[in-house]
């Protein structure tokens, strides 16, 4: 079992396939992209089969779940889900994908055992998009959830982050569309994670904010904290149901009591939070030979790093430092 000091328990784990990624948010990285990963850096799927393995046999967790930077640009991404689709017991298993790509893939991810997936998308307005991600792919992205929605990956969940002056008027078309098509939308309050440093607390659209503009066109009803559980995501009942909207407030309402996530790295580093400004390295033992290698002494180094995970993000203490891996190399 993974626990903390705080007696949290971590069940859902969360991989990042690659930190690469084909599109370029301003609220993410810069326009020429980061210094990527090298190769060899990079754990083998082989290693994530394995890592994968340890956690759901040895170490409790019930749910992995893919990410990047963009997890739909590892080559080997279905071959990955299949093998975890064999792991007994059987981890759920869920993608957070910026959509590129997905209309390919769909089916094969959800014949490959893969259950559901989030999808991000910040407008419903074609120049919006090539602004906000500097690439024209909008519809790309929409025929990607299109295709996840007919492939059966459902509920096909959309995250939204809204910026001032670019989409922050868009939340309650954003909202009509999705109960239209039939996805789940949620809110993400912008958290101090891109590469540039740029964040900044009073540019910030919050969750109150949100709130208010979508009350101006739907009635909206929370649901109770028992669906809730350790979920990032509140939620409101969208005009008496069944549709619902959800607000990630990571900044104004934090919910790291709850927390039960832990976090891999592309290059093999656990991460207990994602403000985490520490990492502990499982790639070394995972490529040490003997005893030093072993499923065991994985299992041990994970639990160590667990143990030492802080209550929160710190994101309101005055000492606050955002951690060096950005958002795009974390995977959210
Ligand atoms: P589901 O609702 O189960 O699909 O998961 P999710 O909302 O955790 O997944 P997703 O990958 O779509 O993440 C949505 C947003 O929530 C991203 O911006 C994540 O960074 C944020 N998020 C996910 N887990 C955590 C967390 O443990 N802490 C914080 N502060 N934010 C998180
Ligand atoms: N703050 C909040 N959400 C972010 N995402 C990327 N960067 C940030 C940020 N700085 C979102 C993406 C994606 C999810 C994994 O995280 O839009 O939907
Ligand atoms: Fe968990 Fe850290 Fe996110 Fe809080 S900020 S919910 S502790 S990962």
């Amino acid at each position: 079992m993974l626990i903390d000091t705080y007696g949290r328990v971590a069940t859902d784990l969360r991989v990042s396939l690659t930190d690469r990624c084909n599109l370029r948010c301003t609220y993410c990285m810069p326009e020429e992209g980061l210094q990527w990963l090298a190769k060899p850096d990079l754990l083998t799927d082989d290693e994530i089969v394995r890592l994968i393995r340890i956690a759901v046999t040895q170490l409790g967790i019930t749910e992995v779940r893919f990410t990047g930077g963009e997890p739909l640009l590892r080559p080997g991404l279905v071959g990955i889900v299949e093998r975890c689709a064999a792991l007994e017991p059987r981890p759920k298993m869920s993608l957070t994908t910026n959509g590129i790509g997905l209309k390919r893939t769909a089916q094969a991810l959800k014949a490959a055992g893969l259950d559901r997936v989030n999808v991000s998308l910040d407008t419903l307005r074609p120049d919006v998009f090539k602004t906000l991600t500097r690439r024209d792919r909008h519809h790309d992205v929409l025929d990607g959830m299109a295709a996840a929605r007919e492939a059966g990956l459902t509920p096909v969940k959309v995250n939204s982050v809204l910026m001032p002056g670019l989409n922050a008027d868009e939340s309650p078309d954003l909202l009509a569309w999705a109960v239209e098509n039939d996805y789940e939308l949620r809110f993400i309050e912008q958290m101090p994670l891109d590469a540039q440093h740029g964040w900044k607390r009073d540019g910030m659209i919050t969750a109150g904010d949100i709130l208010a503009s979508l009350r101006t066109r739907f009635t909206l009803t929370e649901e109770g904290q028992e669906e809730r559980g350790s979920a990032p995501a509140e939620r409101w009942i969208v005009d008496g149901g069944p549709h619902t909207v959800g607000v990630i407030a990571s900044v104004t309402r934090p919910f790291c009591a709850a927390c039960d996530r832990t976090r891999l790295t592309a290059d093999g580093q656990v991460r207990t939070c994602l403000f985490a400004t520490e990492e502990t390295d499982l790639r070394a033992a995972l490529r040490s030979d003997g005893e030093d290698g072993s499923d065991e002494t994985i299992a041990r180094i994970w639990k160590q790093a667990m143990w030492g995970k802080k209550a929160g993000s710190g994101l309101d203490d005055p000492s606050f430092l955002q951690p060096a891996r950005p958002m795009s190399a974390i995977g959210g």
